[in-house]
């Protein structure tokens, strides 16, 4: 093992392909079921909104996928991202562990969400689309569609959920400068975000309530599609990019992972980056998964392993997942790109057959690691990523008590140059630590499930 703190590879070692895990799975995987008949959907049924290509993405039996050209061209403006030994935090702490970070701040949106938002843009344009409709919530999401949009010289329409519309202005501005359009959700521009604001005119909306807005945009649209920054079994594909670096990257450095750790608001970023290492488990090699989500919302940790929507009002296919019921409303944290009532059917299979574990942390010690890793390391991390720094420094620190020197890796998904005000708002004591309590919210909210049609 060398002393050095980055470990680069040089464009020609980027990886061509993207690694499907379906092939891989311990059990057979129908995740969708049409809502009316309560059967698979079919291809078709996703045509009116997804491009056929990204559609057999969805259900591919194959184990590789290749990376057109197109996209690898655009890849390589930040790619391959670097991966960082975090040797002033593993000094601060004190700990025997070797703690490294995948950096995938260096995208021009500041997040992982650039490496699906480029291929979603592609296959788009190649099937002929004028336009992109999609929803975000903290903005990260709906900055790499615009800016993906804006190299294949699309039109994209945002719908931002209403309390980061506001809680992160500089976001809009970089989506309006990649040439989008912003509004906040839900709004009175579809029938959707209209029934919604008809039963709660104050809803701070959430991202189940932006999703249905940006499907039935796309739906009613002949010339527009929709696209989902997370979630969806091709965007977990696209997101592998980042395991297969990082297991170049490793294998550079002389090391093998003991612990890997993600954040998950709707699962892309921890599967695309612990996906690749799924097999070596499934194997019988000793690797940690862990899966970080906020106490807020706490889907994986609280949530009912079941079909349910994957949007507010009912528009999108039953999907088979960890779920606090479509009509949920978390509270308005700070990492809005974790505020998701659901999360991807493939990483709930994985921790629902116990692969991989899951925790959930409230937002005041999240920002505290937050600090401590900006302390160390000099990079401000997103409110999101903070909840993987956590749980980084958590196993960290419980290294030291064992003495254990292990090697943790975390996806460090995003820097926080956008969320300025929620730093703020920590350092001055005014966070609120929210939990929320199953008893309540979430009972109301899974009393909604949908009936399953023959059920
Ligand atoms: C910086 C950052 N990290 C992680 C996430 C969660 O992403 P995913 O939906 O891929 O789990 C988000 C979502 O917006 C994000 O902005």
């Amino acid at each position: 093992m060398d002393d050095s703190y980055k470990i680069h590879l040089s464009e020609a070692e980027m990886p061509q392909e993207w690694y499907n895990l379906i092939p891989d799975l311990p059990v057979p995987f129908p995740p969708y079921l049409h809502p009316a008949t309560g059967e698979p959907i079919t291809p078709q049924d996703l045509a009116p909104i997804f491009p056929m290509e990204l559609i057999m993405q969805e259900v591919s039996p194959e184990r590789w996928i290749a990376i057109p050209d197109e996209v690898q061209r655009i890849y390589k403006l930040w790619r391959p991202s670097p991966l960082h030994r975090a040797r002033n935090l593993e000094k601060a702490l004190g700990t025997p562990a070797r703690i490294y970070y995948k950096n995938e701040s260096v995208s021009p949106a500041g997040s992982h969400k650039p490496n699906t938002a480029v291929a979603q843009a592609y296959y788009n344009k190649a099937a002929g689309m004028k336009r992109l409709a999609t929803e975000t919530g903290a903005g990260q999401w709906g900055c790499a569609l615009a800016l993906a949009c804006n190299f294949f010289d699309l039109e994209c329409t945002v719908y931002m959920v209403k309390v980061s519309y506001y809680q992160k202005p500089y976001r809009r501005s970089l989506m309006h400068i990649w040439g989008a359009e912003v509004s906040p959700s839900p709004g009175d521009r579809t029938q959707a975000g209209r029934a919604i604001l008809a039963q709660d005119p104050e809803t701070s909306g959430s991202l189940g309530m932006a999703i249905s807005e940006a499907v039935e945009d796309a739906a009613t649209h002949a010339d527009t599609n929709y696209s989902l920054g997370s979630v969806l079994n091709h965007v977990m594909l696209h997101q592998t990019i980042v395991g297969l670096e990082v297991k170049k990257q490793l294998a550079l450095a002389g090391e093998e992972p003991d612990i890997l750790i993600g954040c998950v608001g709707g699962g892309s970023n921890f599967a695309g980056f612990s996906f690749p290492f799924i097999p070596d488990k499934l194997k019988g090699k000793d690797i940690r998964f862990i899966a970080v989500e906020p106490a807020a919302c706490p889907t994986l940790t609280r949530g009912t392993y079941t079909y349910d929507f994957g949007d507010t009002a009912g528009l999108t296919p039953l999907t088979l997942m960890y779920t606090l019921g479509h009509t949920f409303v978390p509270p308005g944290i700070h990492a809005g790109g974790l505020r998701y009532h659901g999360d991807a059917p493939l990483l709930c299979l994985l921790v629902h057959e116990k692969v991989i574990e899951a925790r959930a942390y409230i937002q005041n010690p999240v920002f505290e690691a937050a600090r401590l890793f900006a302390e160390t390391e000099g990079i401000i991390p997103a409110p999101e990523t903070a909840h993987a720094v956590k749980a980084a420094v958590d196993e960290a620190r419980i290294c030291k008590e064992t003495g254990q020197a292990k090697c943790i890796v975390f996806n460090f998904s995003g820097h926080g140059h956008f969320d300025l005000a929620a730093y703020d708002a920590f350092l001055e004591g005014q966070l609120q630590d929210v939990e929320t309590d199953p008893g309540e919210m979430i009972q109301q909210a899974l009393a909604n499930l949908p009936k399953l049609p023959g059920k």
